[in-house]
């Protein structure tokens, strides 16, 4: 199949974009609004880009109506979140909080998740995720014709369970991270093979 992006619709250009970009790291992210209205939703356009500093990307889309998701607006207002790695056995908990819920609900209350206070940032991360991220705002864009709202998140610290640490990083096999695929399809990051790098060529 070749395809010219021409000639794609918005909805079938996502559609094949997220077939072909897989697995997706989800940041599932914890942000106040300015009112101190706490919010939880998951994005799978999400990365790393630089670790010195630590700075993620998450890309939020704007709703059918063109108005600024919940967690986009208040990270334009508030510059603080909390990013988390969801596991396999917080997987339906994550997708319940992508529901478009009003400002007004917290979405922790909604999946029964309890919230634990934060060190250095106001957002509240959840009590027993595995991995949390606590980040303050570095830089905003909108991008493309949705526009879509592009944060540069500056990791400050980072909350790793005890239990999934193996000579002092997260495992894999204990993670039990999960990853998104097309549609509404999702892998578990714990069936892993290794590989040995080429050696670096001697100076
Ligand atoms: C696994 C998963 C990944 C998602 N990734 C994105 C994404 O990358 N960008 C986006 O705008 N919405 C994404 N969504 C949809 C948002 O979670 C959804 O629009 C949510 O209602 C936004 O909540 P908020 O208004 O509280 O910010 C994703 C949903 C799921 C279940």
């Amino acid at each position: 199949m070749q395809v010219d992006v021409s000639t794609l619709s918005p909805t079938a250009a996502y559609r094949l974009m997220i077939a072909c970009l897989v697995p997706r790291p989800i940041a599932w992210v914890s942000t106040l609004s300015a009112d101190g209205v706490a919010n939880l939703a998951p994005f799978s356009f999400f990365g790393g880009v630089t670790s010195d500093p630590p700075i993620v990307m998450v890309s939020v889309g704007r709703r059918r109506d063109g108005s600024r998701k919940d967690t986009a607006a208040n990270l334009l207002a508030t510059r603080e979140a909390v990013v988390h790695i969801p596991d396999r056995e917080r997987a339906a908990a994550m997708v319940s909080t992508s529901v478009e819920a009003p400002p007004e609900v917290d979405e922790f209350e909604l999946a029964g998740l309890a919230k634990l206070a934060s060190v250095h940032v106001k957002p509240a991360r959840i009590a027993d995720a595995p991995i949390a991220m606590e980040c303050e705002l570095e830089r905003h864009d909108e991008l493309g014709r949705g526009p879509v709202d592009m944060f540069l998140l500056r990791v400050v610290g980072f909350h790793v369970a005890d239990l999934l640490l193996v000579d002092g990083l997260p495992d894999p096999a204990c993670l039990h991270a999960i990853g998104r695929l097309g549609g509404e399809h999702y892998c578990d990051a714990s069936a892993t093979f290794s590989l040995q790098r080429p050696p670096r060529p001697a100076r």
